[in-house]
């Protein structure tokens, strides 16, 4: 006998006669059925065309397909044991296994079964994973379906980024952009479903480089120029004093001369910083890189940290980190819902009481409203009962905004709350520009990174309330 006759008189044929049983045909079915659906996306996948950049759809395409084919797998062995074990009870096992014979009803009809199952098992598995990967790429997963990224999905369809995907700033371009993305989207599904997830998550330097998200848009030394910046605030006084700021911004670029120059000229490229916070906020060593490639090195005279950690080229996400997912401060929040009158400014003391209102600790939304109408209800009818008896309607549109405000920016089940996620752009609110240009970064020789008000912008007027001088400067 050959070798190949030996295989096949004792592998073959009995695998086939007790493979020839429920269950193992069902997991053959499966297997192929699965082994079809996933080669199909594969090709699909390396052609390019209708292909995905969801770092998510890993986990049925990388996961639960390759789980179910491996199951599926499983299930034959599984079977012929199974079915071995009830004949050997009965003393059925044949001395001689059957030929494989195509005119043997009992083996045709098995592989009907193959053949119908597996057929079957495509079509499911195909839409499945075709709507499954279909609507994971919407911006709806990303943002609401997860509910870990409820604070970003909130913010995110009021910001000047709603109409970009998230996937165009989370996912770098390439192979490497792709792979890296989904293997990590496996990874925090799996954490997710694990429930294992830090709260609040905080961006960790996982953004793929500026040069495949950003610039696919935006120039990266393009002339901006100077720029105009209104900030109209209230006071807390009774008469909620408006006040206006108005200051011109250098942001410059690369003017038609070839010169950088201004806010954007001044980085992009040639700084470099190492931080002790994974969100970047404490500073303390600076390395400015000069034409000539010379390096200026300033550390910061009060932490007297060594020069220690990763050290860190600054690019455009390190002053507009919050492009797409802005949070605001209160107060932030309550002077512009004042200035579009969703908040009247008619009330008297309405800005200093909503800013109390909106920073009190409400464990969820429902408190949070309660509480927030109970509170500005009693606040008027107890200091100005003639207002509340004219006017309820504009005290309780008042409640309602902030209620939708706090909802906006505080997300307790994620421990997201006022100022968790700093905004680097600009210094008033959060440390910002300040991180470096604070006056006390400073060179072995001692000239500091400037803290000039002029070197970034013209204060034109600063908390002006004189309405003719702002007029006259063209503001409405
Ligand atoms: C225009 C670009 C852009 C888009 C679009 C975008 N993000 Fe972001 N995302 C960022 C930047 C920038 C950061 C902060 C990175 C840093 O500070 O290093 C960030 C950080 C995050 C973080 C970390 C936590 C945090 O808030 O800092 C999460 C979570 C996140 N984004 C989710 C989303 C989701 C969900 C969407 C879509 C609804 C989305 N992003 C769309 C640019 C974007
Ligand atoms: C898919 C294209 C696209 C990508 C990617 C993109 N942007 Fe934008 N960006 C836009 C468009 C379009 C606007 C104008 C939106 C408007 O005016 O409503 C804009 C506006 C801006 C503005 C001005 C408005 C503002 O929010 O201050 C800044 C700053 C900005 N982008 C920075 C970035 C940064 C930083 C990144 C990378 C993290 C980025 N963008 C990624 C398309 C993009
Ligand atoms: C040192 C901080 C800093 C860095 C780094 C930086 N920017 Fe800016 N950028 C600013 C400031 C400040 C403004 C003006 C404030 C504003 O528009 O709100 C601005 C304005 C902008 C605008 C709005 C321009 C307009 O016409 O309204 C865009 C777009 C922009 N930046 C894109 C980028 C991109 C892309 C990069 C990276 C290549 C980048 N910025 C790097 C600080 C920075
Ligand atoms: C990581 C540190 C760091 C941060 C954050 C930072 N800068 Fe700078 N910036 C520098 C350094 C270093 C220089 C070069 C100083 C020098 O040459 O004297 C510089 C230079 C500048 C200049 C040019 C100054 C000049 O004399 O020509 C401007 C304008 C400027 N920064 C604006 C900003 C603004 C606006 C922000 C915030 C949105 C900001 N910077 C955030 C480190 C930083
Ligand atoms: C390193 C650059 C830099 C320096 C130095 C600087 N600023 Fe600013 N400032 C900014 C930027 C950038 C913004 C715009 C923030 C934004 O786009 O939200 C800003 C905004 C402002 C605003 C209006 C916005 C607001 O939130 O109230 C005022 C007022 C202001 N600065 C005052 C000053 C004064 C006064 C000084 C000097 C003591 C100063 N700044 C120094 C970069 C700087």
């Amino acid at each position: 006998m050959s070798a190949f006759e030996r295989f096949r008189e004792s592998w073959v044929r009995p695998a086939l006669f007790f493979g020839n049983n429920l269950l193992s045909l069902i997991g053959g079915a499966l297997t192929s059925a699965s082994a079809f659906v996933l080669t199909g996306f594969w090709v699909v996948d390396a052609v390019g065309h209708g292909g995905t950049q969801n770092p998510y759809i890993g986990i049925i395409l990388d996961f639960f397909l390759p789980a179910l084919f491996l199951f599926g797998l499983m299930l034959i062995p599984v079977g012929m044991v199974l079915r071995r074990s009830a004949l050997r009870k009965v003393g059925r096992i044949p001395l001689a296994f059957p030929k494989i014979d195509f005119n043997d009803p009992i083996f045709r009809h098995g592989i009907d079964i193959v053949l119908v199952a597996t057929f079957v098992n495509f079509v499911i598995l195909g839409t499945a994973t075709y709507r499954g990967v279909a609507y994971m790429d919407t911006v709806s997963f990303c943002g609401q379906t997860c509910h870990v990224m409820t604070p970003e999905g909130t913010a995110y369809p009021v910001s000047t980024h709603s109409g970009v995907a998230c996937v165009d700033c989370h996912v770098g371009s390439g192979v490497g952009g792709y792979v890296h993305a989904k293997v990590n989207g496996t990874k925090q599904l799996i954490d997710v479903v694990r429930n294992h997830y830090p709260t609040p998550i905080l961006s960790n330097d996982m953004l793929p480089p500026a040069s495949q998200t950003c610039l696919h848009c935006h120039r990266a030394d393009g002339w901006i120029g100077d720029k105009i910046f209104v900030e109209t605030t209230f006071d807390d006084d009774e008469k909620n004093t408006r006040t206006r700021s108005l200051i011109l911004l250098h942001v410059g670029g690369r003017a038609m001369d070839g010169q950088l120059s201004g806010i954007h000229g001044a980085h992009l490229g040639h700084i470099a910083y190492i931080s002790t916070d994974t969100t970047h906020q404490t500073i303390h060593y600076v390395a400015k890189t000069e034409a000539n490639g010379a390096v200026t090195e300033y550390m910061d005279t009060d932490a007297k940290h060594a020069k220690v950690g990763a050290l860190r080229t600054m690019v455009c996400t390190d002053c507009h980190n919050r492009v797409a997912h802005s949070f605001e401060t209160p107060e932030k929040a309550v002077n512009r819902s004042m200035l579009a009158g969703v908040i009247s400014p008619d009330l008297p003391y309405i800005h200093k009481e909503s800013i109390a209102l909106l920073k009190a600790p409400y464990a969820s939304r429902q408190q949070a409203q309660e509480e927030i109408a109970a509170n500005l209800a009693r606040f008027y009818q107890t200091n100005y009962p003639q207002i509340w008896q004219a006017n309820p309607y504009k005290i309780t549109q008042a409640a309602g905004q902030l209620t939708v405000l706090w909802s906006q920016n505080v997300f307790p089940f994620m421990q997201v709350t006022w100022g968790t996620h700093p905004n680097n752009l600009g210094h008033n609110d959060y440390p910002g520009c300040t991180r470096c240009h604070d006056g006390s970064h400073n060179t072995a020789s001692g000239k500091s990174i400037s803290s000039d008000c002029s070197t970034c912008h013209n204060v034109l007027t600063i908390d002006s309330t004189n309405r003719k001088q702002i007029a006259d400067l063209g503001v409405q």
